[in-house]
């Protein structure tokens, strides 16, 4: 069983920098990893506002914020990670791309080292079967926020060794979180039971029958979780609730797994959620309270 002290997170967009705040938080060293030096910075940027907030809040020292980003190594160069010893994935939902980060990966990383994968929606079984070492790649999927969320799903195919699996149930545990383990299959086990309902939601609301703020707090208030489900779209990002719902689908061809109409028209018109500051709500700056 290789002893993780090294690891790497490739793509620093909300999931990425969120898993690579929880390491080095949790003492190890952090490989951060985007495709080029911008896309790094802008990792950087993520990283450094959260840590931020925490120290602003009373929750960090200035001396804790500080030896958290030391030990995090940012870098647009994937040669860098010769010595890590699990490297994490959180690119965007694209078979192709993660194909070619995973063969990337075969040449430069050590043959013992982990290769997981934060997929929400794709195929492990198929990330893993275009590797060299099928047997080394597991799904470890964070929930955003991850700095917060405690849930990790630890995803085990049918190729992948015993040892790696439990090595990544160990680290979340070491990390304060709560490992669950699963095998692939569509939505794991956390979506396969929150994108029915998201999507419901949004179906709902497409019906014109109810205003998206007296929906949310039916969420909210009536069934008790933390946040409407509209308002949750826009932190999960439209299109990953999108590219769920078309997994989900595909594998169960139920008419209530589609992804609704209007979901499939806000993510071609580019209105993602908080991350493109249009979703279901507005969150630009001048956009006042978004009441209705
Ligand atoms: N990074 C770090 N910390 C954050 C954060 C972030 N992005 N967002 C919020 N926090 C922290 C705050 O600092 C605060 O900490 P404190 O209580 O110690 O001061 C705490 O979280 C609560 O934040 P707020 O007071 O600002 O707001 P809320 O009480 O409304 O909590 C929330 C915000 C944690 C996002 C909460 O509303 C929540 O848990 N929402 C549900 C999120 C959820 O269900 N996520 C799962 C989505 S599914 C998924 O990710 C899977 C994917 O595959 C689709």
């Amino acid at each position: 069983m290789v002893s993780v002290t090294k690891v790497a997170v490739i793509g620093l967009g909300t999931m990425g920098a969120g898993i690579v705040e929880v390491f080095a938080k949790g003492e190890f060293a952090v490989y951060a990893v985007d495709g080029t030096t911008e896309l790094a910075e802008r990792g950087r940027g993520f990283v450094t506002k959260s840590l931020d907030r925490a120290v602003s809040k009373g929750k960090l020292t200035e001396a804790d914020r500080h030896a958290t980003l030391d030990r995090i190594t940012f870098t647009a160069e994937l040669t860098d990670l010769v010595d890590a010893d699990l490297v994490i994935e959180a690119v965007p939902e694209r078979m192709e791309i993660k194909h070619s980060i995973f063969t990337a990966l075969d040449d430069i990383v050590r043959p013992d080292a982990i290769l997981a994968s934060n997929t929400s929606s794709l195929s492990l079984t198929e990330i893993a079967a275009g590797t060299r070492h099928p047997e080394r790649v597991v799904g470890m999927h964070f929930f955003n926020p991850a700095p917060v969320l405690k849930l990790v799903e630890v995803i085990r195919t049918v190729l992948v060794d015993e040892s790696v699996a439990d090595t990544v149930r160990e680290l979340a545990l070491q990390l304060g979180k709560k490992p669950v383990v699963v095998g692939d299959r569509a939505g794991f086990v956390a979506n396969a039971l929150l994108i029915p309902y998201l999507s419901r939601a949004i179906a709902l609301y497409e019906t014109g029958k109810v205003s998206r703020v007296d929906l949310d707090n039916a969420g909210r208030v009536g069934i008790g979780l933390p946040m409407g489900p509209l308002t949750l779209c826009d932190l999960v990002g439209l299109d990953v609730v999108h590219e769920v719902c078309k997994v989900m689908y595909d594998a169960t061809k139920r008419p209530s797994d589609a992804s609704p109409s209007l979901l499939r028209q806000l993510v071609l018109a580019g209105r993602l959620g908080r991350k493109t500051g249009q979703g279901f709500y507005d969150y630009s700056a001048d956009a006042g309270v978004d009441e209705d």
